[in-house]
């Protein structure tokens, strides 16, 4: 009995560790690139509207260019901060302060492809 008890402890503490393993690596922000960092979190939030063809506010963001002229006007992270005049982007809720933490570091480096 407390074999099986200790058993289950000490696998909940090998679950615990990889989980934060993998957080700590999903949130490095060290040296953001376009098609490391960037071009990951646009597809998974943005693309759906801002795609090739018919994109919400006439705003495509399917390519580097498209991203770039975003960030140099400062839309993109108008948007993600949601700071005045830009409205909320994704309009479904903030990305994660990683995320939004991820694109400031990349347009402070020059926007790295
Ligand atoms: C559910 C659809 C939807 C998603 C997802 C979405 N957007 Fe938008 N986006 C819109 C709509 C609609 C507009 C135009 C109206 C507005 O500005 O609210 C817009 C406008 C914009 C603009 C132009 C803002 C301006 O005032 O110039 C930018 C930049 C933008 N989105 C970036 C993003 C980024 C970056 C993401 C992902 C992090 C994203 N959007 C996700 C619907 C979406």
């Amino acid at each position: 009995m407390l074999l099986i008890a200790v058993t289950v402890v000490a696998q909940s503490c090998y679950y615990d560790n990889k989980a934060e393993n993998y957080g700590s690596s999903a949130c490095d922000s060290a040296n953001p690139t376009y098609t490391a960092n960037i071009q990951p979190i646009i597809n998974q939030n943005c693309i759906g509207c801002h795609g090739s063809s018919g994109p919400s506010g006439g705003v495509s963001l399917h390519t580097y260019d498209l991203v770039k002229a975003q960030a140099l006007k400062g839309s993109l992270s108008g948007t993600l901060k949601n700071t005045s005049p830009y409205s909320l982007m994704p309009p479904g809720g903030k990305l994660s302060d990683c995320k939004i933490g991820q694109v400031d570091k990349w347009i402070r480096n020059g926007l790295p492809q």
